[in-house]
């Protein structure tokens, strides 16, 4: 029998600083998450600064916890993984800088984390068997693209957003609606009482890429326009409204995708995939013979159980440790 290989993940891309200890890429033994949900919301969204700042506080603190719950000493992990990009550049220094010092004083390798690589990932531990290849559909707060996983290392993007990103454009509505940070969530919520009354544009371009910003900017229009006018607009209508309108083109662009590359498996990743209609639409489609593969609602947005798993995919390549002058890339594709 193989030996278990422990990778403690580290995970601090944006306003959540993350541990986690996965076993084998698939099982978690520890996954903690310290949310500053809390702070950023007085403020309508992600401070940078602030987030760094809370960063530096907990990030020791939530690692040992991670080794605690997990049952282990730093001492038994074989590898470490650290999300190195993209996100917003002081918070990644405080993860990459940790993982590098203790890295260093640990004597562990140290694994550079792309950290959408890391949300496909997730899949890996939902799903015990998914290995590719197969299609993915990512819809987060920064990406919104449809790529081909030919192997554990090897991604083929087959068309993206050409402007703003999926979970983006759900923060903008729900602002515009007066909704708290994080928007996505909210909007959910809402969008389960209403109707999709209100005609909008489709995200769909004929390239095949995607636009989210016409479509927000319609919402935007259309809420103006109404309160202009005096009246009140209905938010669970402009919530069903808005959801149909920016997951419905992504479905129908998944369908194409999967028939032009003789695919019949499905994946999701990112922040999104916890938005309760795609899942819903996505499930719909397993009666038509697709196997559609959902990562559980804990693994949806961030955490570093997923970057565990990722940093494990390429320890099992053999794909290069983090070389000694490993820094942040905020804008890492
Ligand atoms: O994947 P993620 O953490 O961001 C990036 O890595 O970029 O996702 C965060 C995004 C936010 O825009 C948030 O509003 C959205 O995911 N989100 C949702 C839901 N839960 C989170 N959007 C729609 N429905 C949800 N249930
Ligand atoms: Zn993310």
């Amino acid at each position: 029998m193989e030996k278990n290989i422990l990778t403690l993940g580290i995970e601090t891309s944006c306003d959540e600083t993350c541990a986690a200890v996965v076993v084998n890429g698939r099982e978690v033994w520890s996954n903690v998450v310290a949310s500053q949900i809390n702070i950023h919301s007085l403020y309508g969204g992600v401070v940078p600064e602030i987030a760094s700042r809370n960063h530096i506080k907990v990030i020791d603190v939530i690692t040992k916890q991670a080794l605690a719950q997990a049952g282990v000493t730093i001492g038994q992990i074989d590898n470490i993984g650290v999300t190195y990009g993209a996100g917003l550049v002081g918070a990644l220094l405080v993860g990459v800088t940790y993982a590098k010092a203790l890295s260093q004083a640990a004597k562990k390798p140290l694994y550079a984390v792309n950290h959408i690589e890391g949300h496909i990932a997730a899949n890996y531990i939902t799903d015990k068997n998914l290995c590719p290849p197969f299609i993915c559909l990512i819809a987060s707060g920064g990406h919104t693209s449809i790529v081909k996983i030919n192997g554990y290392n090897d991604i083929e993007t087959i068309c993206s957003t050409v402007d703003d990103a999926i979970g983006e454009s759900f923060d903008k509505v729900a602002r515009v609606l007066g909704l708290p940070y994080p928007g996505g969530p909210q909007i959910d919520k809402l969008s389960k009482q209403g109707k999709p009354s209100i005609k909008l544009p489709t995200v769909l371009l004929k390239d095949g890429n995607f636009s989210y910003s016409g479509l927000k900017t319609a919402v935007i229009n259309y809420c103006h326009g109404i309160r202009q006018n005096g009246g009140e607009v209905n938010p669970s209508d402009v919530a069903r409204s808005f959801t149909e309108a920016a997951i419905d083109g992504l479905i129908i662009r998944a369908k194409q995708i999967l028939t032009e590359k003789k695919q019949n498996r499905l994946a999701i990743a990112g922040g999104v995939a916890a938005n309760s209609y795609l899942r819903e639409k996505l499930t719909e489609l397993r009666k038509n013979g697709y196997e559609i593969f959902l990562p559980s609602l804990d693994l949806c947005g961030d955490n570093a159980a997923m970057i565990a798993s990722r940093a494990y995919f390429q320890f099992k390549e053999n794909l290069p440790i983090a070389a000694d002058d490993l820094n942040a890339e905020p804008s890492l594709r």
